[in-house]
Order: structure tokens, then C-alpha cells, then sequence
């Protein structure tokens, strides 16, 4: 979704601000532009595309040597990608960039007509700019300015805002939209919608909480609650280095985070197993109150909606809990039956997505227990959620998300296992030794899966042209196809599908025609037979069948295909993890073949901050 920057100090702004939508480019964006001020004027330079055009054009133009100024990249909602609908926009008495969506914008825009306003873009964002002038020409005072409007407005922002009478200030506030600001002594301030526009420059920042004003200077930085009293907000710090949130080497973002996988499930491992067993320092999840959860409901968006299918495919097999799995955008307008004993799981990496956020709201208006299971320490899921597990993947830059899956599945077979020592439906022995092989054994076994990468990179050159690939596996192997077939989507622009290997047979066999390539995947043994059955029905009419298999099942059952890889082994229960790093490998690589832009597929944004 949209990024902001903004700066105000002792250093030409314009190399500040593009430097700082450099690092922001990951969450995705149509356009770009920046609007810079000194003691006599804004000015403002946008561009429709990548960075870059934004870049030749400012190249282009006079050099602008204002120490002051706010910059964007919009991933368009309202109105096409355009140099018109692009940020900053302005109004009579200021300047804004935002990102977020104002709900009732065309209710404010014809409220704004009828007092004389009129509008040269079709965004919410030029609304808020104009209602936020209407304020400012009556007090002249940006704070009761931006808390009248704030009252008006109804959706999600952060802004970030530029008054003319006020030209080394910038002013900022946030709802349901992330936002930091940050001050380095001796250089200036900050605002930004993510900590590595800032990491050059300081590791401390403060989350701005929703509802308060942070007016930034060169000097400093002021908060203010809605009373327009000064209040206090709490410092942070970084605890990674700007080396995490670059490439490494590596040709993708994405690449480096697959390779990132053992790490990242070493680091959320270690700490919640403790004596051997699952332990989570969470009264709740570690006493006997998890045991009066009846029935858990995983609520999330994409990636991490399909770990919600591993997770509750591992809590019902070995805790024998009822879940119910929910993609988040139904889940907050479906109405479900919550009961008192439920728990509500939300899944995120980024923590801020919109409509995970919302359904987090609705499950605690309802009363209903809530844990956050998120990656991005201190957003605004994990501060809202009764309790919260931080996984310890570090950044994820990538649109698409991968070490992050892997982490989120590592902590729900965490609590399954924790749930069965409440529940009493496994012996503290099983639990124990299971414990032990996720610990030594999971980050090991994806190490040895990551040098599998040539002969994967063989069967992305195979399926590069398809138009159309369609995994198959069943139970745990399903789930994990969903994930695989997402990632392949979503980074090669190839159409792809998931099903269970049974449900084939129901309608989507007919699309099974010469050459059709099919990912098929066979690690649980309870269900090989019959998956090896639906393998056997699409070879015969066809399909270029890849395999992933476990050794033991490949070695039992003639799994039929043209390619065939074994998954380095782990006991059975594991397989998923090094199972979905095949996947990935093979999305990456179709990818980079196809020569797309890895990172940054089109129409994506890593944060999905609007509904
Ligand atoms: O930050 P979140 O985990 O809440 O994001 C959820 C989805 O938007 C995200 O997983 C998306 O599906 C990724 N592009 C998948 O790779």
C-alpha cells in the first residue's frame, strides 16, 4: 500500500525523500511524488510508474535545495494511477500525502462544493486536503485543523502535512494506517510508514498511537492528544540492521528470505520451548486456561490464511480442537457464531492488514479471546490483540511472503502441541520428542532442501510457458498446494490452482488436457495411496506431472510422473516445512526466468492497509 516519507532539518530534503521511497517501494505502488518547501513556496513533482520516472523528472528540473518536505508512493484506490491523482496534494493553505481510505469521501467532496471547493483529481486524498484547508482558513491553528477534520472523516489514514505559513514543520497523524516517526540530533526529523525509510539515519522512533497529532521539527519532535495537550509517546528501538532489509547479495529479496528459512524458525523456535517442551511465558496459552478454549477460529488474508489451513489441520490432529479457518475479509462481515470458550487466532506478518485488523475488532467487541500471531513487532495487531506471539522472521521485503508462512506454521504446531499437554491428548514424551525434531531437525532438513535448487530450477524451466498449472495433494499436502499455486500466481502471472487430489474427478479434470503441467505433491502416507490414484488419472490424460515426494512413500507406492523429487526427510508431521520451501523455490524461479519483477509483482502490495 501507499508509502510516506517525510523530513524536515538541516539537509537538502529531495535526496532524503527519494532514498526513503526507495525503501518503502515494497509495499507497492503505482506512482510517486514529493512536495518540498522553504520560506517562499512549495513545490511539488509527481510522476505516474516506478521511482525512477519521478527521479528524471526532478533530474530534469531546477535543483531544489528546500530542507523540508514529504514524499508518497501511491498504490492507487481512488481513480486510475495518473501524474493527477498521484500525492502530494494541495490545498489554498497546505499540503498532504496519505495513505489509507477516506469512506466518506464523496460525502465530504459535495459538502466542500457547496462551500466553493472544487477538485482536479478523483482521489479521497485531495478531499481530506480540501476539508483540512476548510479548517485551517477559520483557526489558522493545524492542530484544532486536523482534529476537526479527523472528527469528519470516516476510513483509515495516516497524513503526513505541510501548512504554507508554517514551512520547517510537518505535521502527522493516523488511523488503522501505520506510521513512525523518528528524530536524528543534529540532522532533523522524520515520519515515515515503515522503519527502513529511517534506518540510515536513526534506530529509535516512536509508533505514533492513533488519534495523536506529532508535529515534527528540525529540532525536534512535539505530540499532542486530541485536547491539544502535549503527551508522551514511547521510544523504540531496532533491534535489526539495515543489512536485514537488503539484498545481501542475492539477485531477489525473495530469494534471500527462502534462504532466510532456517534462521528465522531457529530464532521463533528456541525461545517458547523450554525443558523440552512448548512453553509460551503467556499465562493464557501456558496454564490451564488454554485447555477451556472449545473451539478456535484462525482468521488471515493469503499466505498467511493458508498456514491457518496447516494450522488447523495440526491442532485438530493432535489436540483435537475444533477450527475453523477464516480468509479475514468474510470473516468480519459474516456475522460468525463466536462462542465464550472460542478463540480467535489472527494471523499476519505485517500486522497492519486492514481487513485482519477488523476482524480482530470484531471478534473483541464480541468478548472472545484474541491472540495475534505476527511478525512486525509493536503494529497495530499484535498492540490491539489480547495477547500477542511475535514470530522472529526479522523484515520480510518481498511482496510475497514466504519466511514468514513458514514461521506462522512453526508456532501453530507450537500451540497445538501446547494444547495437547492441557487437553491430555498426547504423552508428555511424544510432545517432548516432537519438540526436539522441530528444534534440531526443521531448520537442518530446509538447509538441505535449499541445495535442491538446481534440479528445481529444472522444473521452472519446464512450466515457464504454461499458461495454466494445477497442484494436487491431499490433507496437510492440500493445504500446502494452496500455498504453492498462490505463490506461483502471484510472482509468474500464471494461472494456477489448488485442489484436493479426490475433488478432481468433481469437475476440474476437465481442464486436464496434453501437457497441462500438474505439481503433485505426496508426504502423508495415511492418504498417498489415494492421492497416487489421482496422479495416475491426470497422467493418463496427459498432464507433465511433477512430483514432490517423501522418500518412504516414493519408495512404497509407484507414484506415476515425469519428474520426481525427493524431499529430504523429516519425521512425517514435519514434512510441511521443507515441503513448502519446494514450492517456493519453484515460484521463484518461474519467475525470475520469465524475467518479472520478483519482488514487486504488479498490481501487489506487501501491506494491504485498505479494505
Ligand atoms: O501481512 P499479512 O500477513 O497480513 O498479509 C496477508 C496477505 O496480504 C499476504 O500474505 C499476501 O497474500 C502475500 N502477497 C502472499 O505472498
Amino acid at each position: 500500500m501507499c508509502g510516506i516519507i517525510g523530513y524536515t532539518g538541516n539537509r537538502k530534503s529531495v535526496p532524503i525523500l527519494l532514498e526513503g521511497l526507495k525503501t518503502l517501494e515494497y509495499r507497492g505502488y503505482d506512482s510517486a511524488g514529493i512536495s518540498v518547501t522553504d520560506d517562499q513556496s512549495v513545490t511539488t513533482v509527481k510522476a505516474k510508474g516506478r521511482l525512477s520516472v519521478l527521479e528524471n523528472k526532478l533530474n530534469a528540473s531546477e535543483e531544489l535545495t528546500a530542507t523540508c518536505g514529504i514524499g508518497h508512493t501511491r498504490w492507487a484506490t481512488h481513480g486510475e494511477p495518473s501524474d493527477i491523482n498521484s500525492h502530494p496534494h494541495s490545498a489554498e493553505h497546505l499540503t498532504l500525502v496519505h495513505n489509507g481510505i477516506i469512506e466518506n469521501y464523496a460525502e465530504i467532496g459535495e459538502m466542500l462544493r457547496g462551500v466553493g471547493y472544487t477538485f482536479v483529481s478523483e482521489t479521497d486524498t485531495e478531499r481530506a486536503a480540501k476539508l483540512l484547508d476548510m479548517f485551517y482558513a477559520k483557526s489558522h491553528d493545524p492542530l484544532e485543523a486536523i482534529f476537526s477534520a479527523c472528527r469528519v472523516i470516516r476510513g483509515s489514514y495516516a497524513f503526513g502535512i505541510m501548512f504554507n505559513d508554517r514551512p520547517e514543520v510537518i505535521y502527522s497523524i493516523r488511523k488503522d494506517s501505520p506510521l513512525i516517526v523518528a528524530h536524528e540530533s543534529g540532522n532533523g526529523s522524520f515520519i515515515a510508514s515503515d522503519i527502513p525509510a529511517i534506518l540510515k539515519y536513526t534506530r529509535s522512533y516512536y509508533r505514533l498511537e492513533e488519534g495523536v497529532v506529532a508535529q515534527i521539527s528540525k529540532d525536534g519532535v512535539v505530540f499532542y492528544n486530541s485536547e491539544m495537550e502535549p503527551v508522551s509517546q514511547t521510544l523504540e528501538e531496532v533491534d535489526w540492521d539495515v543489512e536485514q532489509a537488503q539484498k545481501g547479495g542475492y539477485p531477489h529479496f525473495m530469494l534471500k528470505e527462502i534462504h532466510e528459512e532456517p534462521e528465522a524458525l531457529r530464532k521463533t523456535l528456541e525461545p517458547r520451548i523450554k525443558d523440552g517442551l512448548p512453553h509460551f511465558g503467556i499465562e493464557q496459552l501456558d496454564g490451564e486456561f488454554l485447555a477451556h478454549f472449545t473451539g478456535i477460529h484462525i482468521v488471515a488474508c493469503g499466505t498467511a490464511y493458508h498456514a491457518g489451513l496447516i494450522g488447523k489441520a495440526i491442532i485438530e490432529k493432535l489436540a483435537r480442537v475444533p477450527v475453523n479457518v477464516e480468509i479475514a475479509s468474510e470473516f468480519r462481515y459474516r456475522d460468525p457464531i463466536l462462542r465464550p470458550n472460542d478463540l480467535v487466532i489472527l494471523l499476519s506478518q505485517s500486522g497492519e492488514t486492514a481487513d485482519t485488523l477488523a476482524a480482530l475488532r470484531h471478534a473483541k467487541a464480541q468478548g472472545i479471546y484474541t491472540l495475534a500471531i505476527v511478525n512486525v513487532i509493536g503494529s497495530s495487531v499484535a498492540r490491539e490483540a489480547d495477547s500477542v506471539l511475535y514470530t522472529w522472521a526479522g523484515p520480510e521485503i518481498a511482496v510475497a511472503s514466504t519466511k514468514a508462512y513458514s514461521v506462522q506454521c512453526s508456532l501453530l504446531y507450537l500451540l497445538a502441541l501446547r494444547m495437547t499437554l492441557a487437553n491430555r491428548t498426547l504423552e508428555e514424551e511424544t510432545v517432548r520428542r516432537i519438540c526436539d525434531s522441530m528444534l534440531t531437525k526443521i531448520p537442518s532438513v530446509i538447509a538441505e532442501t535449499l541445495k535442491l535448487n538446481d534440479q528445481i530450477y529444472g522444473y521452472a524451466k519446464q512450466i515457464v510457458n504454461a499458461e495454466h498449472v494445477f497442484y494436487i495433494g491431499r490433507d496437510m499436502d492440500w493445504a500446502l498446494c494452496t500455498e504453492g499455486s498462490l505463490k506461483l500466481k502471484e510472482i509468474s502471472y500464471i494461472h494456477s490452482e489448488a485442489y484436493a487430489a479426490g475433488e478432481l474427478k468433481h469437475g476440474t479434470i476437465s481442464l486436464i488436457t496434453d501437457g497441462i503441467p500438474v505439481i503433485a505433491l505426496t508426504t502423508v502416507s495415511k492418504v498417498c495411496e489415494k492421492t497416487v490414484s489421482g496422479i495416475r488419472e491426470v497422467k493418463s490424460r496427459g498432464a507433465l506431472v511433477i512430483a514432490f515426494a517423501a522418500r518412504e512413500l516414493a519408495e512404497k507406492y509407484e507414484i506415476p510422473h515425469d519428474e520426481l523429487l525427493i524431499i529430504p526427510e523429516i519425521d512425517e508431521l514435519l514434512m510441511p516445512f521443507p515441503a513448502v520451501t519446494v514450492l517456493q523455490l519453484l515460484a521463484y524461479h518461474v519467475s525470475a526466468l520469465k524475467g518479472l519483477d520478483v519482488d514487486k509483482p504488479r498490481n501487489l502490495a506487501k501491506s494491504v492497509t485498505v479494505e
